[in-house]
Formats: structure tokens, sequence, C-alpha cells
């Protein structure tokens, strides 16, 4: 059996691509006003709740100020983002991957569980496995695909200027217009943050790299857990001939 469905690694590159350009352009909207408040209005720096510092070009798309271009690129991204969250969960569920490789048990949430997974992650402890998930990845991933990029395409609807009339109830639900952009923001950088770590364990083995490309191959579940190899089944050389000759 693959150890990434199809589908998996569809989402996961065209996702990738598209939050790459959604948190650049992103940063460039961030500068045509770069202070974020709380509640439904915002205008005066002084209500300002924080000042954001101005992105270099080398970090916005496109590398240069220009709002409207950013703005263009912001939303054109946001589809294949937000339609590709569909497809990824309809396509989980329907699969099975989701009970299967990303459900939690409450064991899985205790401080054992986490240095356990931390640890058998080290190089010291036999590096980045080709099993299951463990304890710490089923977290992250899960917190990922139930609660950060729900997330953040909820709180971008919210403030997109075509959805808010359609659904002005969703602007209230977050605490009105900035602060919904503000949530915007914060999660934007939470995902920023989970980026930085995923590619720098990622990247202790570039296999689990290729493997989200060719699918790889999910071990035989008898063996994935078990760490002393099983004894080979001794066979009387007599038994061998007999069956031979039968
Ligand atoms: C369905 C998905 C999304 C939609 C509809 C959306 C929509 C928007 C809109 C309309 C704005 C402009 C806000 C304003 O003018 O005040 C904005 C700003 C922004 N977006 Fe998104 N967005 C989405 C996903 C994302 C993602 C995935 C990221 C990054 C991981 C991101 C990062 C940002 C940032 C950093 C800003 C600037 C915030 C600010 O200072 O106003 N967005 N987004
Ligand atoms: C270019 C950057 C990226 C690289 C090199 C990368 C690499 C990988 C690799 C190697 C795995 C499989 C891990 C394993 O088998 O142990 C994986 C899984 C995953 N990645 Fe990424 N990733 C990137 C970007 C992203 C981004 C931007 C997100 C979302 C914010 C993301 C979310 C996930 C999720 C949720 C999984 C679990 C997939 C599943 O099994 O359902 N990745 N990634």
């Amino acid at each position: 059996m693959t150890k990434h469905a199809l589908s998996t690694r569809l989402w996961h590159w065209v996702n990738a691509a598209a939050i790459i350009v959604l948190f650049m352009t992103g940063l460039n909207i961030s500068n045509a006003h770069k202070y974020l408040y709380w509640g439904n209005y915002g205008f005066d720096p002084k209500d300002a709740w924080l000042a954001v510092v101005k992105f270099p070009g080398w970090a916005t798309i496109p590398g240069h100020y220009n709002l409207a271009v950013a703005r263009d690129w912001h939303i054109i991204a946001a589809w294949p983002f937000g339609v590709g969250l569909l497809f990824i969960w309809i396509a989980m569920l329907v699969n099975g991957h989701f009970r299967r490789d990303l459900t939690t048990k409450p064991s899985d949430w205790t401080p054992g569980a986490v240095i356990a997974s931390v640890k058998a992650h080290a190089p010291a402890g036999g590096g980045a496995h080709h099993g299951g998930y463990n304890a710490v990845q089923k977290i992250l991933y899960g917190g990922v695909f139930g609660v950060l990029l729900p997330m953040m395409v909820l709180t971008g609807l919210s403030i997109s200027p075509g959805f808010e009339p359609a659904a002005p109830w969703v602007l209230d639900l977050l605490g009105g217009r900035q602060s919904a952009r503000s949530l915007h923001f914060l999660t934007a950088w939470a995902v920023f943050g989970f980026f930085v770590i995923h590619i720098v364990l990622a990247l202790t083995d570039w296999r689990l790299i290729l493997e989200m490309f060719t699918g790889g191959r999910r071990p035989d579940p008898a063996s994935t857990h078990d760490p002393a190899p099983a004894p080979a089944p001794v066979t009387p050389p007599a038994a061998e001939g007999a069956m031979d000759h039968g």
C-alpha cells in the first residue's frame, strides 16, 4: 500500500505553492497599513495593538510595494487553497486517511508521548521514520488540517469585500472587521511557524520529501512497531525434504 495517497500528494504540493504566494502577497498587503486593531473600527495608529514592521521587497510578492497586484494574486491563490482544503477533507474522510493516520488518542497528548516522539525523531533515536506518524506529527498535522487552515479560510473570507456583505455574521463571530483582520494576520504567522518547523524536520531525511512526490511504500503493519526482528522459522531439513517429495 502507498504511504501517501495520490489525493494527499496532489493537495500537499498545490497547497504549499498556494500558501507561499498567499503569505508573500499578504506581507505586501500588510505594508499598506501596518497597524492592527481589535473590534470593528481602526484607523488611528494610537488605537493599534500592534505596529507591524515594514516587510522588505525580498519577502513580498511583488518585490516592491503594489497593493493592487498583491491583492489580485492573494485572491487568485486563495481559490486553490480553499478548494484544496475542501477536497482533501472529503478525500481523507472517504479513504480513511484521517481516521487511520491522524486521529489521536488521549494518551498521545501526554508529556511522555510527546517526549518519546521527539526522541525517536532525533538522529540519535534513529532519525525520521518511514512508518506511521508519531504523536507529535498527528497533533501538528491534525491541528493544521482542523484548526489552522480552516481558520485562514474563515478569517480571509470574512474580510473579503465580496463575501462580507453576503455573510456579515462571520465578522460578528470573529469580533468585528479589525479583529478578523488581526486574527487573519496572527494565524498567517502561526502557519509560518508550522512551515519552518515542518521544513526543518522534513529536511532531516530527503527520502521523506521524495515520498511526498512518489507516494512511497507503507511498511508491513506487522513489522512497524516491532523493534526486534521476528525469529526465522526453523524448519528441520527432514521436513523440507518431505515437502519436496510430497
Ligand atoms: C481563503 C483564503 C484566504 C482569503 C480569502 C484571504 C483574504 C485576504 C484579504 C481580503 C486580505 C486583505 C485584508 C485587508 O485589506 O485589510 C488578506 C490579507 C492578508 N492575508 Fe489573506 N486570505 C486567505 C488566506 C491567507 C493565507 C493562507 C495566508 C498566509 C499563510 C494569508 C496571509 C495574509 C496576510 C499576512 C495578510 C495581511 C494582513 C493585513 O495586515 O491586513 N492569507 N487576506
Ligand atoms: C516546500 C515545503 C514543504 C515540504 C518540503 C514539505 C514536506 C513534507 C513531507 C516530507 C511530509 C511527509 C512527512 C512524513 O512522511 O513523515 C509532509 C506532510 C505534510 N505536510 Fe508538508 N511540506 C512542505 C510544505 C507544507 C505546507 C506549506 C503545509 C501546510 C501549511 C504542509 C502540511 C503538511 C501536512 C498537513 C502533512 C501531512 C500530510 C498527510 O499525511 O495527510 N506542508 N510534508
